[in-house]
């Protein structure tokens, strides 16, 4: 029985020219290799890359049958990816136990194995044979890679005339080089598309929570507006005497008016992006005054103190989506206050000659380390949570919009004790 382990003699990354010295393929066979390694760059289909390294193995090796068995981390398992020749069909899928059979043994020693009589090696593994019908008589099998990753193995079975030669190890593991880059680089291509795909998915599934969100706000609003109306026109006389009823009326309508412009920019927050910025100029501070209007109830609620100066530099920016980042983190104060203390809230600027800093700093509930990680993406809550209803989505919206405006936003806060949310922007 020849058994032949090419242990020494494979080198992974072996450049064409070093194995030139050593090799018995001849310039044809370079050649033709030269014209695999093209054709397997010209794509970056994983199917294809595959099809194209079954299709050429078969070929340039002649054997009955041939596989590309790559390692799947999830599975830790070798899975049969193509196969072609008997059973191919039945064999695509299937996967190996880790270390079973030729290709577990290849693919964890990383040596190109030459067995002519399978039966009579322990590594063999019957398990596909019982399932393809097909009876396995010699094997060549080969580590496929990228520098030091390991993919999996490229196996030939039967050899058609006589037996597996040096020459045909030479050249499957010369394709199994070219095969390694491209079935990495195909597999991040693969990646990428499954990554755009999820975050189109993402997209969709917001415009309809949005969509579903801002109708269910709309339609309750619509009918608080509408009655103010009609009970304004009935006590129009009982008005003028009452002025602290008139007052009442007025800012239920007030806040009405607000939750529809904040219901509208809510939904064009969805489908943000540059060429929807419109910048003019504009005091923080009217921008502060006008959310402190529209959280009055629940800084009434909270007894806060939202301390802030009463006019500051006046900045040039997208003032609506400028006004959702304040809006956001100081109703976050709000919300996160600690029970055992009076909620106060102080937003300062810092001014330096490139960048403009936003400090919003509260004495509430803080956020653990665990935590403050996460909190910045769609979806996601804290576990202090629990202290107030919410979609775990302003701070989300805030780093969407302050990463539009070029800038950065970040959380200093220690839990128990308070947090300080920052966000710059470039001046
Ligand atoms: N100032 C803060 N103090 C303590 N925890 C905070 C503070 N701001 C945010 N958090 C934590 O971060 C989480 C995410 O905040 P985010 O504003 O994104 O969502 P939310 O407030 O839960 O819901 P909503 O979508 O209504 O804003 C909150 O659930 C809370 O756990
Ligand atoms: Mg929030």
């Amino acid at each position: 029985m020849k058994n032949l382990v090419f242990n020494n003699f494979y080198k992974q990354g072996l450049f064409m020219e070093d194995r030139r010295k050593y090799s018995s393929v001849s310039n044809t066979e370079l050649h033709l290799l030269n014209q695999i390694g093209r054709d397997f760059s010209s794509s970056l289909d994983f199917e294809s890359i595959i099809d194209m390294i079954m299709s050429r193995v078969k070929d340039v090796i002649k054997c009955e049958a041939s596989s590309v068995i790559l390692f799947d981390e999830t599975r830790d398992s070798l899975v049969f990816y193509a196969a072609s020749g008997a059973g191919a069909k039945e064999v695509e899928g299937l996967t190996i136990p880790r270390g079973k059979g030729f290709a577990g043994w290849v693919f964890d020693n990383q040596e190109a194995v030459i067995v002519d009589e399978v039966n009579k090696d322990p590594r063999f593994y019957s398990g596909i044979d019982d399932i393809t019908h097909m009876k396995t008589g010699s094997l060549i099998c080969v580590p496929v890679g990228n520098k030091d990753k390991k993919l999996g193995v490229i196996e030939g079975i039967n050899k058609i005339d006589g037996s597996f030669t040096g020459r045909d190890l030479d050249l499957l593991i010369a394709i199994s080089q070219l095969a390694g880059i491209s079935i990495e680089n195909s597999m991040i291509h693969r990646n990428l598309e499954q990554k755009n795909n999820d975050l189109d998915r993402l997209n969709k599934e917001m415009d309809d929570f949005v969509n579903i969100v801002s109708h269910d706000l709309q339609t309750p609003l619509a009918s608080i507006e509408g009655y103010v109306g009609l009970i304004k026109d009935e006590i129009t006389s009982m008005l003028e005497s009452n002025a602290d009823l008139n007052n009442y009326l007025n800012r239920i309508e007030q806040n009405c008016k607000n939750m529809f412009n904040f219901i509208s920019h809510l939904r064009s927050l969805v489908r943000l992006n540059k060429d929807s910025l419109s910048f003019q100029e504009f005091d923080p501070a009217a921008v502060l005054d006008e959310i402190c209007a529209l959280l009055e109830d629940l800084i009434r609620e909270k007894n806060a103190d939202v301390i802030y100066n009463s006019s500051l530099h006046v900045i040039r920016y997208d003032r609506t989506l400028f006004y959702h980042i304040l809006y956001n983190l100081v109703q976050n104060s709000l919300k996160y206050s600690a029970k055992c203390r009076k909620p106060v809230i102080k937003i300062e600027t810092e001014e330096e000659e490139n960048e403009i800093h936003f400090l919003i700093m509260d004495n509430g509930a803080g956020i653990s380390k665990d935590d403050q990680e996460k909190i910045f993406s769609f979806y996601t809550r804290g576990k202090n949570a629990k202290m107030a209803d919410g979609y775990g989505l302003g701070l989300a919206f805030v780093k969407k919009i302050v990463e539009l405006f070029d800038g950065k936003v970040w959380v200093e806060t220690e839990p128990d004790k308070g947090s300080i949310f920052y966000f710059s922007l470039p001046r």
